[in-house]
């Protein structure tokens, strides 16, 4: 399988490969800007629709969301630099995640931000804590794992799961969160799972989730402000084509909308990551060596599974669909040879695909991965064998915007003085 890729976008990667060196990624912004605008044309009017940026926290693609009007899905305190140096007031942005610290939420008011999602009771009464002794009160959605069953592959709901309060537990949790002084629920987030199938199953986490505001809204006599609905919209990783249709949304989204009752006043939120920058970024890397053994043909690249595809350690390995280039034209299809195509890290595992029919490659010809603007480099196995991330570059209409390398490497860290006096004492 060879992915099809345009003349001049050809052209362009074999230029900026020369100056800019190999591997590459590479991302149009022209193309998130397509796909920010299709997906908000969607959503019912009214609607907000938040950027994750888990999915790719270059600063180009955050920059470019918050100009086009999206709010920020944070997880950790390097997510929030990355969202406010982007731009992004505190007040547009929403910071999600089981497991907050407490330092990472005192780091979050501090910067300005007080909308965050509450995983768990203790996740609530951390917050609660950190709100008061700072004088303000945190704008709590919380996320909801529904008791309906899951719809997605990678559930994150439906099913026992960290994310989220069980919906039963809080059905009987309206005196307990009427305590907490430093909380103003502002409503429910009920993210389902990523990579939905299609827009049948998208509508149907959407409704579960609207089901749930009902009775959850009636539950703790609440009128929720915001109902955060998630997301899962599905986008190819790493293979070429594109994602389902999801143009019959509009229409079936904007029935669901108003056939609302309790929550009918509540502004919905929904969140995006891949869909958002899962088309605009392609891997672009160079074959270093072809060789045989025992019967098979190995295409050996300058890049691996520490540039894309970490998330296989999750089980799935990822069949990348790769394409094939010679000094800026494509590399003639003529006789396909089956080629097993891995990275040049120590590990089996560096394995890209296996038995791909590709045209007949040597040393120098540069190859390329679509569809990896989402959870590409971040989300792979970075630190392994300690090679430098490639750089990132990021362009509109074929005109360089930034280029940047994602920071690597240890640095020295101070041990505290307090430690260093424990273990000079125990030093025999
Ligand atoms: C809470 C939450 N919101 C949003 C996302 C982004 O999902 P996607 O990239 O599929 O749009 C995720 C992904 O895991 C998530 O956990």
């Amino acid at each position: 399988m060879s992915a099809p890729v345009s003349l001049p976008e050809l052209e362009r990667a074999a230029t900026w490969l020369e100056v800019y060196g190999s591997p590459l990624y590479i991302y149009d912004l022209g193309e998130v800007e397509r796909r920010a605008r299709a997906l908000t044309a969607l959503l019912p009017e009214g609607s907000r629709l938040l950027f994750s940026l888990k999915a790719n926290p270059l600063p180009a693609i955050a920059e470019h969301l918050c100009r086009l009007g999206c709010d920020a899905e944070v997880s950790s305190t390097g997510e929030l630099a990355v969202a406010l140096s982007a731009g992004f007031p505190p007040e547009r942005v929403l910071y999600t995640g089981p497991g907050k610290s407490a330092e990472e939420v005192r780091t979050a008011l501090a910067a300005g931000v007080t909308g965050f999602s509450a995983e768990s009771w203790s996740d609530l009464e951390r917050l609660d804590r950190a709100a008061r002794s700072a004088r303000l009160r945190a704008r709590v959605l919380l996320r909801v794992n529904p008791s309906a069953p899951p719809v997605a592959r990678l559930a994150m709901s439906g099913v026992s799961s960290q994310f989220g309060f069980d919906e039963a537990e809080l059905l009987e949790g309206r005196a307990r969160l009427e305590a907490l002084e430093g909380i103003e629920l502002k409503g429910l987030h009920i993210y389902q799972g990523t990579q939905l199938a299609d827009v049948p199953a998208l509508l149907s986490a959407m409704q579960v989730a609207l089901q749930v505001g009902e009775r959850l809204s009636d539950a703790l006599g609440v009128a929720f402000q915001v109902m955060d609905l998630g997301g899962g919209f599905p986008w190819p990783f790493a293979t070429p084509g594109v994602g389902p249709d999801l143009s019959p949304l509009r229409e079936a989204l904007a029935q669901l909308a108003a056939g609302r009752e309790r929550t009918a006043a509540a502004t919905l939120w929904f969140e995006s990551g891949r869909w958002l920058c899962g088309a605009a970024g392609t891997l672009w890397a160079t074959v270093m060596d072809v060789k045989r053994s025992k019967g098979k043909q190995y295409v050996i690249l300058d890049t691996g599974i520490h540039h894309l595809g970490g998330m296989s350690g999750l089980g799935r390995v990822p069949l990348m669909g790769i394409g094939v280039a010679r000094g800026g034209a494509e590399v003639p299809s003529g006789a396909l040879e089956e080629v097993n195509v891995v990275g040049p890290l120590c590990t089996p595992l560096d394995c890209f695909a296996r038995n791909l029919r590709l045209p007949p490659l040597r040393a120098g010809d540069r190859v390329f991965v679509p569809n990896v603007g989402a959870y590409g480099l971040t989300a792979s196995l970075t630190g392994f064998l300690s090679r430098p991330p490639p750089l990132e570059l990021a362009h509109r209409n074929g005109e360089l915007t930034s280029v940047h390398r994602l920071r690597w490497g240890h640095e020295a860290h101070a041990r505290p003085a307090a430690a260093r006096s424990i273990l000079s004492e125990e030093a025999p």
